[in-house]
């Protein structure tokens, strides 16, 4: 059986180890001889519960979660900090404390650096940790006390501490625990933080003290704020004081001038890429406490210290780019390529974006400007998405720089084959298959034919000659003539396929096939009224508008009168008539053609197609996964067939 006395021996002396460790950095025993320790005190506790004390080691963690955090008023306002840039800055704040004294001030500073953390204010009554909090707005901040119980650094219980002792400090988390801590969310599916600032903070105001003593929270103490029971006279005095006691204090020098705090800036300028954690400056203080009292504050800071930044480590710059890199676990992470931005000395023109999640967290899209963020060895991230320098839909096209002009969801470049990627796409569906049918001719030739000028409407690849051709990259004669004699086969075309050739908005092979059948000319097409356009079947009020635009147009209108002239039409083949007098309608899968290549089959077979079920139709066609078409042909007592039939009915 184990004495009372027993127990607060092992308690004290796990603290200690724990102080060893977490403040001193100094560890008297090995991991697994304290966790043995460790485990022999939670032991006793389960014993006799009645001996635990609220600042025992084993309370770090428990306790439930919290629904909202109580507010706290610091007796002292937590201040924040009067920044400087540049030389010139300090130079006006030393300037600005001998205007206050009326002589130059005491040639006593301390430096050290500023942590990028979040402040606390612990307070300890007869050496007992009672209350934590965060600074809030200065004036009123949250009870954290059960976040910060975790937080292994902050001691419990100090020893030999004064009656009341207000300590105000850093928490923060380290760089290398930070990415190590994302990587783990990031496998989980979780989403990563941004900063180890960000994960301090939200690791303190966490209301799950579990989750907290999960995270790697680390606290050094820089100033005080109320205290009783002894009197300091100058912060270097305090400082040693609180390491006494067993705080952990940032580590601070004595300087005399100006000259020694500007090379102590560099220095650590120099060195914050080996530091494990983050800094984002360092703050001078006059040491003397009695003359911090004389020169007093301003309404936000004290007039007797200031913040000395250093360059920042986040820029802004323009997303040109996300492409998907595949790591060793087969698990593909997005990559922002950049414009190229220096930060903080170094050129970043990639910058990490974790997971798909994190993609649409920031809502980041290419032509962005984003705020990235690099530190240390870490791979740049970005941080976030400046919206309001986000540019809107292009005004003018990417290609051509013309006007652009917006329907309710898209977007449309109005220069017409006036725009080399248009007119490449015009040529390219101009050749294809159920068009004009040129073989030989894709978009390697094509990209040339635009970009040297040689093609400026589809109407002068008929204005081709070998000499031409043969200036073109990785042409040989032989080429030439096969693809010339393909662009002259073409000449002799049905007015279907011509039709389907000159890419009529919303006309597609069989619009334009079931055109050709009903005005059986050119011109009677060309001039065909939207009215007149609505009794092919087939054409809505919306083609039928898009058709007519498109003839009423000059520049198509002076290609149609060129290729008219040059294009010799035959009459529609025929390949049977085994539909005559039908009207067809394809409803479902289709498994061996399009719907398109259907219906111009069913065209070329004499008859005609339609896209819904009306008392016309005669012949419905259904495959796979047909729904209310099918049900309503059946209502109506219309024939309904599978494809494997149509294709025999029509001797395929
Ligand atoms: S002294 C009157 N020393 O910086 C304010 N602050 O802008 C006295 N900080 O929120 C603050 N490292 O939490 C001081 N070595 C350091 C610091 C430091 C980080 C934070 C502090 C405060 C902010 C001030």
């Amino acid at each position: 059986m184990s004495s009372r006395e027993d127990y607060h021996r092992l308690r004290g002396e796990v603290e200690s180890h724990n102080q060893a460790y977490f403040v001193y950095d100094d560890p008297k025993i090995s991991d697994a001889a304290y966790d043995a320790l460790y485990r022999r005190l939670e032991e006793m506790e389960r014993e006799h519960p009645e001996w635990i004390a609220p600042d025992s080691p084993t309370q770090r963690v428990g306790g439930k979660a919290l629904d909202r955090f109580e507010k706290v008023e610091h007796r002292v306002p937590l201040l924040s900090l009067e920044k400087a840039y540049e030389e010139a800055e300090l130079a006006a704040w030393m300037e600005q404390m001998a205007r206050e004294l009326g002589r130059p001030v005491d040639p006593d500073f301390t430096v050290e650096p500023k942590i990028d953390g979040d402040s606390l204010e612990l307070v300890y009554e007869k050496g007992v940790l009672v209350q934590a909090s965060t600074r809030g707005d200065g004036r009123v901040g949250e009870n954290v006390i059960h976040s910060v119980r975790t937080i292994k650094a902050v001691p419990l219980r100090l020893e030999g501490a004064p009656e009341l002792l207000e300590v105000r400090g850093e928490a923060y988390i380290g760089i290398a625990d930070f990415r190590e801590l994302n990587r783990r969310l990031v496998e989980k599916g979780e989403e990563p933080f941004a900063n180890p600032r960000n994960l301090t903070a939200g690791s303190i105001k966490q209301k799950d003290p579990g989750i907290t003593a999960s995270r790697p929270l680390r606290f050094r103490a820089h100033g005080l704020g109320v205290v009783k029971g002894v009197k300091f006279r100058t912060h270097d005095e305090a400082m040693r004081r609180l390491q006494e006691v067993g705080l952990p204090v940032v580590p601070y020098e004595r300087v005399k001038d100006e000259a020694a705090i500007l090379s102590y800036w560099k220095r650590t300028l120099e060195g914050r890429d080996a530091l494990d954690h983050e800094i984002d400056g360092i703050v001078v203080k006059v040491n003397d406490l009695g003359l911090r009292e004389v020169l007093g504050e301003r309404s936000k800071s004290p007039r007797w210290a200031i913040a000395y930044k250093f360059p920042s480590r986040e820029e802004s710059t323009q997303v040109l780019a996300v492409d998907w890199q595949v790591g060793r676990s087969g698990r593909l992470t997005p990559v922002a390529r950049l414009k190229p931005v220096s930060i903080s000395g170094v050129t970043v023109s990639n910058a990490t974006l974790h997971n798909p999640g994190q993609i649409r967290d920031l809502g980041i899209r290419v032509g962005d400007t984003v705020l990235v963020r690099r530190a240390g060895d870490v791979i740049p991230y970005v941080v976030k998405v400046v919206t309001d320098q986000r540019p809107l839909v292009p005004e003018t096209c990417p290609t051509c720089g013309a006007r652009t002009e917006r329907t309710e969801a898209d977007v449309f470049c109005t220069n017409g084959f006036r725009c080399p990627d248009q007119l490449k796409g015009a040529i390219d569906h101009f050749c294809s298959r159920g068009a004009m049918n040129i073989e030989g001719i894709g978009p390697e030739w094509i990209e040339q034919f635009v970009d040297r000028g040689f093609v400026k409407s589809v109407a002068d690849l008929y204005g081709l000659d070998t000499a031409r051709l043969m200036t073109l990259d990785r042409m040989g004669e032989k080429l030439a003539r096969n693809m010339l004699d393909a662009i002259a086969g073409s000449r002799k075309a049905t007015l279907g396929r011509f039709l389907n050739a000159l890419g009529i908005g919303q006309v597609g092979e069989a619009t334009a096939g079931a055109l050709a059948g009903q005005f059986g000319t050119l011109g009677k097409l060309r001039a065909a009224t939207v009215e007149g356009l609505q009794e092919v079947q087939d054409v809505g009020p919306r083609v039928a508008e898009s058709i007519r635009r498109f003839f009423d147009d000059p520049g198509n209108a002076a290609v149609i009168d060129r290729l008219a002239g040059l294009v010799e039409f035959r009459q529609a083949e025929r390949k049977g008539d085994a539909l005559a007098g039908q009207v067809v309608v394809f409803t479902g899968g289709l498994e061996t053609m399009t719907r398109d290549q259907a219906k111009v089959l069913a065209q070329e077979h004499g008859g005609k197609t339609a896209d819904s079920i009306s008392k016309g139709v005669t012949l419905v066609v259904a495959g796979p996964g047909a729904g209310s078409k099918l049900e309503k042909a059946r209502k109506l007592g219309i024939t309904v067939e599978t494809e494997g039939a149509f294709l025999k009915r029509i001797g395929r």
